[in-house]
């Protein structure tokens, strides 16, 4: 193993920093899945109880994940398939399953990049009022030509964050659109909270309603938390991987995670009272999910605010192209140091053959929404995008996070794990942090695979 790591360390990137590192997980962190899923399920699932649940989850079952995500990969210094044969020669299967996902994520996740892109671009050359016309979204989804010059547009711009390197290209990016991001999402909070009727729709929100209380929170609660921390996909292993010995880990992982949290929270109060005045959620209206909020129900929402609508579509849509192109600079950088650790090729080489890789496999995702709108994967009205994202989501993630768990604490044992970690700090969480990995996270875990997997084969 020695030889092996001293020769990936000549070539490897590294952060300049705790506070590189501290920022360039939360861009990974900070995403769509921040932005549109998290304010979705605590409107769905009694406001204040999810939000209740899921920071003791992401505080617990989340940041011990985190932790052992980067302390594998600084104890490797690999990407995550070397991580894992580095230890065992057997398990690199977990490193190429875990590799997978990322690959699967990247090309669906640009192609709603694209559709940020364009959302932004509108509003500024088209104004509030032409985004929030019917069918503006159906309109331009099912283009197969502009779909596919905007995610490009939106690829391009990642690839060559990323292009320019960790210190120049990624960390650069990073510091200044995590700060932005936060001060908009802020900004906008207030600004929705002043409008007339949104304090009913905060509370909606942040009340806990107790009754709302299942299994099903639990595991919804569960499910996001690992896209949102971008567990389980071999992200913060390379993360870590590139994370100097000195660097306090767990001090690092808490911000991270809070950071997460912040902006979960944040886009809730932003987006949540806005739905609320708009559908009258208090009277039994339901929420529209996933695309539908951002693109039809706030554009919606935003027209009605007067002279203010253009200038709010615009800073709110600035807000989201910097949180989707952040987690897709990780993902892209995750890939590319994957290909680099198993080809040998130069930074530049890996990361040219999967952009060739991406625009190409983009090409195919996309046309689920108009060339290719015939198929339907997971029944009727889905697309090729929703089987990717269950398919990477709701198998492939926990199925990693299981396997991890066992690696972690079976075969390697935690005791590797936990003398990375106090390399750097004091670790007084040790035992209930093996606890967890042995035993809690792999019930959680297996409970979340057979919630979302059972459902597809027995429907309702
Ligand atoms: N965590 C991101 C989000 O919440 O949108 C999504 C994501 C980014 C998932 C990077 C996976 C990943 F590797």
């Amino acid at each position: 193993m020695a030889q092996h790591t001293s020769h990936a360390q000549h070539e490897r990137s590294a952060w300049s920093g705790k506070l590189a590192f501290i920022l360039a997980g939360a861009a990974s962190a900070v995403g769509l899945g921040n932005l549109w899923r998290f304010p979705t399920l605590a409107a769905k699932y009694g406001g204040g109880m999810f939000i209740l649940t899921y920071f003791i989850l992401a505080f617990t079952f989340g940041i011990s994940l985190l932790l052992l995500e980067t302390a594998l990969g600084r104890r490797t210094k690999q990407s995550v398939i070397g991580a894992y044969s580095t230890f065992n020669k057997k398990w690199k299967f977990v490193g190429i399953l875990a590799t997978a996902v990322p690959f699967i994520i990247t090309p669906y996740y640009c192609i709603i990049g694209g559709w940020v892109t364009k959302y932004l671009v509108s509003y500024v050359a088209e104004g509030a009022d032409a985004v929030a016309a019917e069918g503006f979204f159906g309109g331009f989804i099912t283009d197969p030509i502009f779909t596919y010059v905007f995610m490009v547009i939106f690829m391009l711009l990642c690839i060559g964050v990323c292009a320019l390197g960790v210190k120049n290209g990624i960390e650069k990016a990073n510091m200044v659109m995590m700060p932005l991001l936060l001060v908009m999402a802020v900004g906008i909070s207030i600004f929705v909270l002043m409008q007339p009727g949104a304090l009913e729709g905060a509370a909606y929100y942040l009340v806990p309603d107790f009754s709302k209380f299942s299994p099903d929170l639990v595991i919804n609660a569960l499910g996001q938390m690992f896209y949102s921390l971008s567990l389980a996909m071999g992200i913060m292993v390379t993360y870590g991987s590139y994370l100097d010995k000195k660097e306090n880990l767990s001090e690092s992982v808490a911000s991270i995670a809070g950071f997460d949290l912040v902006v979960s929270f944040l886009a809730g109060l932003m987006i949540v009272p806005a739905a609320f005045m708009a559908l009258g959620l208090g009277e039994g209206g339901t929420m529209a999910a996933g695309p539908s909020l951002m693109f039809v129900t706030l554009p919606t929402v935003f027209d009605g605010m007067g002279g203010a609508a253009q200038i709010i579509g615009i800073v709110f849509f600035v807000l989201v192209l910097f949180a989707a192109a952040t987690s897709a600079i990780s993902l892209i950088e995750a890939c590319t140091s994957i290909i680099q650790d198993g080809t040998h090729w130069s930074r530049g080489k890996s990361l040219f053959a999967f952009s060739v890789f991406l625009i190409a496999a983009g090409a195919f995702i996309n046309a689920g929404y108009n060339v290719l709108i015939w198929i339907e994967p997971l029944g009727p009205g889905t697309q090729l995008l929703d089987f990717f994202d269950f398919l990477s989501n709701s198998v492939m993630m926990p199925i990693v996070a299981l396997l991890t768990c066992i690696f972690v604490g079976w075969i390697i044992k935690p005791k590797e794990i936990i003398n990375e970690v106090r390399v750097s700090s004091k670790f007084k969480l040790a035992g209930p942090w093996t606890v967890m990995i042995k035993y809690i996270a792999p019930v959680l875990v297996i409970a979340i695979l057979v919630a979302n997997v059972l459902p597809m084969i027995f429907p309702a």
